[in-house]
């Protein structure tokens, strides 16, 4: 596939092979380190990033390639109001790969259209952040195993939350029970729900995230999206909802796994950090791995 738009544009088989590949690249990286030698990435993030942009820059240069890019549009000439068909089309000239994120939903899709390289979509909006769902099915499967037979509960902001529309997408091609813990004013999209009973994926919604607890393998937990939010008032009513502590951790599994896309607020205390059942810090680094494997295949290098 060229670009990386939509978790929807992939098969269980193709996710399990991304896997395989970002396993190979975490295990065995002296093989690779000359893979996208004299290849430049470009990383357009018209939206803040920490983890994001800097995995996938530092991925490129593990491959050996270079990287240009901005992390702050006002620098550009978007600021005197060039379209974003226009500049990935400039882009297009000067690298090899884009990475994008940006705060309109479908404006990956929108920046595809006009791209001849490959690019990839680093977040769009509230819509989707299909790479960072591959860094979530990474992460589950190395730490538990397996990605079918799970129970997994999303916790926290799951309207807005665009890694909560991706994962739980992709979590349905796999035999799975999902629980969505929520404020009802940030309960799951209809949408996202509709597509989970066409599939006739199990599910429950519920506030109650103790009565959950104990049934659960993976804890998604989110952070309540104060950037989407158009009234202010709106944030404050919602925002601690909750608090992840030590206390709530030990009604769950021994084996449960606690991610968490980052950055988080207030909603994972911090004297969860040191816990076996805590992977958050670990699924960000594994942002590396899977990046590495993703720009190895669209670029080509790799199938
Ligand atoms: N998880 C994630 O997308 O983090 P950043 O916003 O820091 O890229």
């Amino acid at each position: 596939m060229k670009h990386i738009i939509s978790i929807r544009d992939y098969s269980k088989d193709d996710l399990m092979r991304i896997i395989d590949r970002a396993r190979s690249m975490e295990t065995e990286r002296h093989r690779y380190g000359k893979l996208l030698d004299g290849k430049i990435i470009g990383t357009l993030f018209f939206e803040p990033s920490t983890r994001t942009r800097l995995s996938f820059e530092a991925a490129a240069h593990r491959l050996g390639a270079s990287v240009i890019g901005f992390a702050d549009p006002t620098i550009t000439s978007v600021s005197k109001g060039e379209t974003l068909k226009d500049t990935i089309k400039i882009l297009n000239g000067y690298a090899d790969i884009l990475v994008m994120r940006h705060p309109q939903a479908g404006s990956a899709a929108e920046a595809a259209s006009v791209s001849v390289v490959p690019l990839i979509n680093g977040g769009d909006g509230t819509n989707e952040h299909p790479t960072q769902t591959m860094v979530d099915l990474y992460t589950i499967h190395k730490n538990l195993g397996k990605l079918d037979g799970l129970s997994i509960g999303f916790v926290g902001d799951l309207k807005f939350g665009r890694t909560v529309h991706s994962l739980s997408f992709a979590l349905s091609l796999f035999n799975i029970k999902l629980y969505f813990i929520s404020p009802d004013s940030l309960r799951m999209p209809g949408k996202y729900l509709k597509e989970l009973d066409e599939k006739k994926i199990f599910y429950e919604q519920t506030d109650d995230l103790e009565k959950i607890m104990p049934q659960l393998d993976v804890l998604y937990v989110t952070r309540v999206q104060k950037e989407r939010f158009l009234d202010p008032k709106d944030y404050e009513h919602v925002k601690g909802s909750y608090v992840i502590n030590k206390a709530m951790i030990a009604k769950g599994k021994k084996t449960l796994k606690i991610l968490h896309p980052l950055p988080r607020v207030d909603e994972l205390h911090h004297e969860l950090d040191d816990l076996p059942q805590s992977i958050y810090f670990q699924q960000a680094h594994n942002g590396i791995p899977v990046r590495m494997a993703l720009l190895s295949m669209v670029s080509g290098a790799l199938k």
